[in-house]
């Protein structure tokens, strides 16, 4: 079993590059399955994600492969076959081929989406639109598996009962190629949903609105071979910056698009932590006066909830009492008894609400990582820790975050990953 092993206390300096947005990318590779030519998507991070999704391009007969952050996907002899339950279930962007392949042949054969237990997970709001473009759905609540079926996709209003970012993308792709016009109102507008837009317009999809509430999709009859450059990652951005806040010196976060991550600049802000930006580099460092303030995750342009786990690392170092709140996920507080066991002062009201005491000064010990982003949280309280931290169930972190061990060492971090077989 893989371990990630820090010696904390050690000062960051230099640069970390940012590789590109996972949760863009993990959209983009189903994606070039909607056009029968050969795609190209860039900056792709070598994250396990993408692995998962290529086991899943591999069963489907399209041929793939990854070259210094090149995907290219040849979808030519694609063959619509069940997408088996093991592969559903490495990730929750397995469901984008629901989408897609819907949009391709008009029938889909997949089980339940995996992803990280931050709750329930549901997927209604993506069969729901599906059903108003003429899906056929049967669902087996023994296997999970699910059969999508369409004699035709017809354009329709579909408005989302919550602006889920999966939804959102899942219905432009079925809709890219349905006959007339689809109107989603209360989408997503996370930025991820404008790369994934502009990748299908290349295609020659017509798609408008973007990264608006209301996203119009008039349907075409064939999308050709198109390349996209994977935006960055805001999140692995946002996770750094944060590292620097409590033990950088002088360091640079580059490749970032600042604007991207305003929400987190307007808590620095808020929170005494000074940086200094330079077009796509963000220079920090440890901040000895961290203000305590209340957190709440929201949508797009909220801030996000894929770094309110990792804030919460920080506000174990601010001067007085935080109080968090994450309003998307039902249960994205896993990593809390971890951090409590190094040393913070974090009391659950329930799995949804938090109340941060700082300053605690963090101590290394044997810690479990619970989920992607809760994991990325342990690795900054070991950062900032006095003594060695040892962070078992490392994969989920693998997941989403990029040559993580070595981003860090290159700046001054004494962490590694050993296997413990
Ligand atoms: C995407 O998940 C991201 N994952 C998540 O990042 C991110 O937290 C989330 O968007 C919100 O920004 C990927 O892009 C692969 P949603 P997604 O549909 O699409 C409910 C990470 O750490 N909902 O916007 O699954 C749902 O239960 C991951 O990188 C329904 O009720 O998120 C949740 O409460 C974690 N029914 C809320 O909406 C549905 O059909 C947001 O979900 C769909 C969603």
């Amino acid at each position: 079993m893989k371990q990630i092993i820090i010696n904390g206390k050690k000062e960051l300096s230099g640069e970390i590059a940012i590789g590109g947005a996972k949760n863009s990318a993990v959209a983009l590779i189903p994606a070039s399955l909607l056009s029968s030519g050969k795609c190209k998507i860039y900056k792709v991070p070598n994250i396990s994600d993408k692995d998962a999704l290529f086991e899943i391009l591999e069963v489907l007969n399209v041929k793939a492969s990854f070259e210094d952050t090149t995907v290219t996907i040849d979808s030519s002899n694609i063959k619509n076959v069940v997408i088996p339950e093991d592969l559903s279930n490495k990730l929750r962007a397995s469901y984008y081929f629901m989408g897609v392949l819907l949009a391709r042949f008009k029938h889909v054969e997949i089980y339940f989406p995996g992803g990280c237990n931050i709750g329930t997970r549901p997927i209604d709001l993506h069969l729901k639109g599906f059903v108003a473009l003429g899906v056929n759905i049967t669902h087996d609540e023994q296997t999970h598996k699910y059969i999508l079926d369409a004699k035709n996709l017809t354009g329709s209003r579909i408005n989302l009962d919550f602006a889920s970012v999966g939804a959102t993308i899942n219905l432009m792709f079925a809709a890219s190629l349905a006959k007339g016009t689809t109107i989603i109102t209360n989408a997503a507008k996370e930025i991820e949903i404008i790369n994934i837009a502009d990748y299908l317009n290349k295609m020659g999809a017509d798609i408008k609105g973007a990264g608006t509430s209301t996203i119009t999709i008039n349907g075409v009859t064939k999308l050709h071979e198109a390349q996209i450059d994977v935006i960055p990652d805001r999140i692995e951005a946002g996770t750094y910056l944060m590292v620097g806040a409590m033990i950088g010196n002088n360091l640079t976060v580059s490749g970032i698009v600042p604007n991207q991550i305003k929400a987190l600049f307007d808590k620095f802000d808020d929170m005494g932590i000074k940086y200094i930006i330079d077009k796509d580099k963000v220079t920090i460092s440890k901040c000895n006066n961290i203000k305590p303030i209340n957190i709440k995750t929201l949508v797009y342009p909220g801030f996000p909830t894929d770094l309110g786990q990792p804030i919460s690392v920080v506000l174990t170092q601010a001067n007085g009492v935080s109080l968090f709140e994450e309003t998307i996920w039902e249960s994205r507080m896993q990593h809390v008894k971890y951090l409590n066991k190094m040393g913070a002062n974090i009391k659950l009201n329930d799995s949804t609400h938090s109340i941060i005491t700082g300053p605690t000064p963090l101590k290394g010990c044997e810690i479990n990582a619970t989920d992607l982003r809760g994991g990325a949280a342990l690795v900054m309280a070991g950062l900032i820790a006095d003594g060695t931290t040892k962070i078992s169930n490392i994969e989920y972190i693998l997941r989403g975050y990029e040559n993580l061990v070595k981003k860090l060492r290159q700046v001054g971090a004494d962490i590694k990953i050993i296997d413990e077989n």
